[in-house]
């Protein structure tokens, strides 16, 4: 009897609590400096190993992203199996039933989630035998940001991204998250980004976590892509004083963009504001949810 091998896993979102962009490199990509934690919303992902064909299903919480979802074999995760079996030489395949509910082109890190989890899954699944070192190198080969959810635990991520160190947050924080009808493509915004003349530090950012409690009021956050975000739209000033307005402590773009987060003293309260915004925003998708480690 031969028994299938399965595994069911959450892959998680991220938010950007700091991000500052410091230079442009000959390579095309930007150096970078950004701090990184985990939220609680997340994808879920069922993978069943096959003979060896790799096989992907994908379903969306959200109509919006229903059509946008790229086709299978453009996916990341089929490309991160694909690449994982070109370089193992690994003929087996395997079957991933997606469920998608981060938003995608958000500034969430979804799609570099859902790589990092199918690196590991398949890693251990097919019995690869890859070292740490070794899946970081397929990671960085595909995307800047899969680094990050390879690691344990908050990080505050150097070079492209993909140079990942270990923080600590002294405690989860209640979030709301606000995603507009429009996503951001990371590439069109770097190449829309003004480089800072004194970029900013995050030296401050980094004492303040290890030791922040509710209601979480005076971080130093920030997010160099707010202002290339703000020139491209007035929805990103209007969400940011509303989300104040509505008892956030603090408010901020994730990433490239395009979603929104707030900051509240309490799960309830970030339940609170979003009844009392939904109906002035009826376009946009509404999200409570917590920093996680
Ligand atoms: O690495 P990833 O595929 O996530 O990046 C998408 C695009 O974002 C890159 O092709 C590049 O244009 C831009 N990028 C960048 N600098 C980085 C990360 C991404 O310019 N550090």
């Amino acid at each position: 009897m031969t028994i299938s091998k399965i595994r069911q896993v959450e892959s998680p979102g991220k938010i950007n609590l700091f991000l500052e962009v410091l230079r442009r490199r000959e390579d095309g990509y930007h150096e970078l400096v950004t701090v990184m934690s985990r939220i609680s919303l997340a994808d879920h992902m069922n993978f069943t190993v096959l003979d060896n064909r790799l096989e992907l299903n994908q379903t969306s919480a959200s109509a919006n992203d229903a059509n946008a979802l790229p086709a299978a074999e453009q996916n990341l995760i089929y490309r991160t199996l694909d690449r994982l079996r070109d370089r193992t030489g690994c003929s087996l395949g395997m079957r991933v039933d997606l469920i998608k509910r981060i938003p995608i082109q958000a500034g969430l890190g979804g799609a570099s989630s859902n790589a990092a989890t199918a690196l590991c899954v398949a890693n251990e699944l097919w019995e690869l035998g890859l070292t740490p070192r070794e899946l970081a190198d397929i990671a960085n080969s595909l995307g800047s940001d899969i680094a990050f959810f390879l690691s344990p635990g908050p990080s505050v991520c150097r070079g492209r991204g993909e140079i990942v160190e270990p923080i600590s947050i002294a405690t989860s924080m209640p979030l709301l998250l606000v995603m507009p009808p429009f996503g951001l493509s990371t590439a069109a915004m770097f190449a829309a980004l003004r480089l800072p003349e004194e970029p900013r530090s995050v030296e401050h950012l980094l004492a303040e976590l290890q030791t922040v409690r509710a209601p979480f009021g005076n971080l130093s956050l920030f997010n160099r892509f707010e202002e290339t975000a703000r020139r491209q739209s007035p929805w990103f000033a209007t969400i940011h004083r509303r989300l104040l307005d509505a008892g956030a402590v603090a408010a901020q773009m994730t990433g490239s963009g395009s979603c929104y987060f707030g900051i509240f003293p309490s799960e309830s309260d970030a339940h609170a504001a979003a009844a009392r915004l939904a109906t002035d925003f009826p376009d946009c998708r509404f999200m409570v949810c917590r920093t996680i480690d």
